[in-house]
Order: structure tokens, then sequence, then C-alpha cells
């Protein structure tokens, strides 16, 4: 198993060609046996196909006549829009942005069976197409309260908070979204569960989930001075009981009295943290939204 696993943690393909960007890769990923010969693979960026030549490439851009992901546009704002692919109706699509994703991910398995899941492509759009900038991607019908399985931001627009953007759509997506809140409960009813990505996360899903966490925790917080339960934030932010604690715990705001974890927000503790959180980057607009949750 060790020998295994050790062998899987080899990197086979070293860089990828996608849209006008050439990007190192991380990880190991099980592309088909025919590219194990390969080092360098050249993505289609709308369909996603791949292809060990430069050539084969071109020769497939001129008659490829997608110009952005497969499936339905469900939001909108400016510049950018997010896609939902469903894996059942494009298998091509999700199996090859799964090849590609874990080139970036490290402990995750590929799901061979994209059927389960829909993809939520983000990309920034001109007048050459949609180009994808990440993606988080979703099981349908989810036994556990996952609500997220897999989320990326390719290399060349990390750090630029569309991480977080990504966070902020999926949660909003499902319930409420904490910039809007008149809109936010609309949402909550339309999808309405509490949900918490898959484990494990890796560090950079970690520090990414508890940044945007704590902003949300701590925005709350200040609001209601404090006075507001574990249940209550998670009902009103639709993040897990288990995920706030531990994220209160972090900041140290929870004490433990009488067998009982409670809030304990000292105002000027409130502002030290908020300060240091800094703001959200690109927000979700949810009046951009066009949302019917899957059925
Ligand atoms: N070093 C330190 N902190 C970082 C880094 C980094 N390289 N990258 C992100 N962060 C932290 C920062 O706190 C950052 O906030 P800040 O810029 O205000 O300081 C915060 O995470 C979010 O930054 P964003 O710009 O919004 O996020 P980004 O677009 O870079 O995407 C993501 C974050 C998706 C985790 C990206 O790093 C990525 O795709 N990594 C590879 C794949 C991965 O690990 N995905 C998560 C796996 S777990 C799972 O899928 C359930
Ligand atoms: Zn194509």
């Amino acid at each position: 198993l060790r020998e295994h696993e050790e062998f899987t943690k080899v990197k086979n393909i070293a860089t990828i060609e996608l849209g006008r960007y050439e990007i190192e890769t991380w990880y190991f990923s099980p592309f088909p046996p025919e590219y194990n010969d390969s080092v360098k693979l050249y993505f289609c960026e709308f369909c996603l196909n791949f292809m060990k030549r430069k050539e084969q490439l071109q020769r497939h851009m001129r008659k490829c006549d997608l110009k952005h992901p497969p499936g339905d546009e469900i939001y909108r704002s400016g510049t950018l829009s997010m896609f939902e692919v469903d894996g059942k109706k494009n298998k091509v699509y999700g199996q090859n942005l799964c090849y590609l994703a874990k080139l970036f991910l490290d402990h995750k398995t590929l799901y061979y069976d994209v059927d389960l899941f829909l993809f939520y492509v983000l990309c920034e759009c001109d007048d050459r197409g949609c180009h994808m900038v990440g993606y988080f991607s979703k099981e349908k019908h989810s036994e556990e309260s996952y609500n997220l399985a897999c989320i990326l931001t390719l290399p060349p627009y990390q750090r630029k908070g569309y991480g977080k953007f990504l966070i902020a759509f999926l949660v909003s997506n499902g319930s409420l979204n904490y910039w809007r809140q008149e809109d936010a409960y609309e949402l909550s009813k339309k999808e309405g569960k509490v949900g918490t990505p898959e484990r494990p996360l890796s560090d950079l899903g970690l520090l990414s989930y508890r940044g945007y966490w704590t902003r949300v925790l701590l925005d709350i917080l200040k609001k209601h001075k404090g006075n507001i339960s574990i249940k209550e934030l998670s009902d009103m932010t639709a993040i897990k009981a288990e995920d706030i604690l531990t994220t209160l715990q972090s900041l140290e705001l929870i004490q433990y009295r009488k067998g009982q974890h409670v809030i304990c927000a000292d105002p000027k503790v409130l502002d030290r943290h908020l300060k240091a959180a800094g703001r959200g980057g690109l927000e979700v607009d949810v009046s951009k939204l066009i949302w019917t949750p899957y059925k």
C-alpha cells in the first residue's frame, strides 16, 4: 500500500497549456495510459479535451465550436459568469475537468462516476469566449451534509479572491447569503440546508474556508453584539455547527461553562479580529443569480 501511495505521488505531467496560459502542475493525475509518455499536455480551454501535441490542439481549435463550458449559465455579473454542468449530461467534460483538477489536488481520489456530480465552472468572459478561472463540484444527493467535493482556482488566477467567491457562491446557492440578508432568506427557502466541505481539506482549502467562515461569523457577531447562539449562527449562515465552533475557538471567542460552549465576544476582541480578517474580495451579487436547485 505504501509503495502504491508513493507511486501515485510521482508527477507525470509537468506542464499543461490551457488557453493563453502555460501552467506548471502540482501533483499526479491518472490520465489514460496512452498519455504515459507525455510531460506536457495541450487542453482545449472550452471542452477541456486534452492532446499530446500542439498541432493536434490547433487542428481541434479550428473545429471545436464551444466557446464556454457546456451547461447552463446560472450567474452573470460584469465579465464573470458561472456555468452549471451536469456530469450526467456532459460526461466527457466532467471527466476532463477531473483529470485537469487532479493536477492541483493532492489527496483527492478521482471520481470516474461524474454522473453523480454537478460542476460549477467560473469563467472570465471576453469576445473570444469564456475562460475558466476555477470551479467547485458538488454531489447531487449527498448522504452526509457535505456540500462541496472539490474546489480549485487555476494557478494563474489564485490569490485574487476567486476562491472566496467560489465558496460564497456555493454557500449563497444553498442557503443564506450574508451580504444581502433580504434576498438570502429567499435563497435559503429554495434549498435551505447546512453544509460543510468534504474532508480532508488541503492546507489551502482550510485557509480559504477558515477565512470565509471567520469573516461571515465576525460580521454577524458584531451586528448582534455577541448575543447569539451557535445554533442561531448555523441557521443564519448555513455553516455547520462544528465548523462554527472550531472557527470561533481558533479566534478564542469560545468559553466552556457548565458543560457548554458559549460565545464570549468581547467587542474589542471582535474589532481586532475584524481588522485582521480583511475584506471579502469579489462579492456574489445574488440578484445576478439564476437558480433552481437540482431535482
Ligand atoms: N498562501 C497563504 N494563504 C493563502 C494562499 C497561499 N498560497 N492561497 C490562499 N490563501 C488564503 C488566504 O488567506 C486568502 O485570503 P487573502 O488573499 O485575503 O489573504 C484566502 O486563502 C483565499 O484566497 P483566494 O484568493 O480567495 O483563493 P484562491 O482563488 O487562491 O483559491 C484555493 C483558494 C481554491 C484553495 C486554491 O488555493 C486552490 O485551488 N488550491 C489547489 C486546490 C486545493 O487545494 N483545493 C482545496 C482542496 S479541499 C476540497 O476541495 C474540499
Ligand atoms: Zn474543444
